[in-house]
C-alpha cells in the first residue's frame, strides 16, 4: 500500500537518511542548502510517500524570497529536494509526490513556486521553466538553465532581478 503523509509524521533521521542515499552525504554544501539556511521547512507543502511501513521518498518546501535593491520582498516558496530511494527509482514515486504537492500548492501557496531542478524532468511533466528567472541570483554557484520557477495559487511569477533568500 503506497500512502502520502505529512512529513512531520516521520522520524527526521529517517528522512536524512533517505536524503544521504539520494543526494549523496556531501549534499550540504550544495546552493540550495544556503538559500534555506536555518528556516523550517512548510508543513502544508512537505510529504512523505511510503510504501508497505517503509519510507520510500519525500519532498520538502520552504518559504524564500525574491529581494531586489529597490523594491519590497517578493515572498516565493522553494521546492525540493525531491528524493526517491536509489533503488525503487523511476517507479512513478517522484511524479506522486510533485503531483500531490502540487495539489496542495494550489491552495497553500502563498508565492509562487521555484526550485534548483533538472528541466527535462521537471519542465516535462509539472510545467517549471527557465523563462522567468534569468536574472534572479542564488547565494551560491548554479546553473542558469536549473533555476526554474512557476505560478501557483494566482502568484504570478516575478521576473526583474533579486537576490533568492530565506524569509
Ligand atoms: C529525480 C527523482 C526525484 C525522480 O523520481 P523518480 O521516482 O525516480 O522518477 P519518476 O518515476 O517519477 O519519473 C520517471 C520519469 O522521469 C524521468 N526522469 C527521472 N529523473 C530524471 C532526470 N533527472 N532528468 C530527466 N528525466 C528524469 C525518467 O526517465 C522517467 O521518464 P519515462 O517515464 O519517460 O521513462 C529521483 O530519481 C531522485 O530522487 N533522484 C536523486 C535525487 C535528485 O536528483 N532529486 C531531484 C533534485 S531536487
Amino acid at each position: 500500500m503506497v500512502e502520502l503523509l505529512p512529513l512531520s509524521n516521520i522520524e527526521p533521521q529517517a528522512v536524512e537518511d533517505l536524503l544521504d542515499a539520494a543526494f549523496g552525504t556531501d549534499r550540504f554544501g550544495r546552493t540550495a542548502y544556503r538559500i534555506r539556511e536555518g528556516v523550517d521547512a512548510v508543513p502544508e507543502l512537505s510529504f512523505a510517500l511510503v510504501e508497505d511501513g517503509a519510507l520510500v521518498g519525500t519532498i520538502q518546501c520552504w518559504p524564500v524570497a525574491l529581494r531586489a535593491p529597490d523594491a519590497d520582498d517578493i515572498p516565493l516558496v522553494m521546492v525540493g529536494p525531491v528524493a526517491v530511494r536509489p533503488d525503487v527509482q523511476r517507479g512513478g514515486h517522484g511524479r506522486a509526490l510533485m503531483v500531490h504537492m502540487l495539489d496542495a500548492a494550489e491552495t497553500e501557496a502563498d508565492g509562487a513556486l521555484m526550485m534548483i531542478g533538472d528541466p527535462e524532468y521537471y519542465g516535462r511533466f509539472f510545467g517549471f521553466t527557465a523563462d522567468a528567472t534569468g536574472e534572479w541570483d542564488l547565494p551560491g554557484p548554479f546553473e542558469k538553465r536549473r533555476l526554474l520557477a512557476r505560478a501557483v495559487n494566482g502568484h504570478d511569477l516575478p521576473t526583474g532581478a533579486g537576490m533568492i533568500g530565506s524569509r
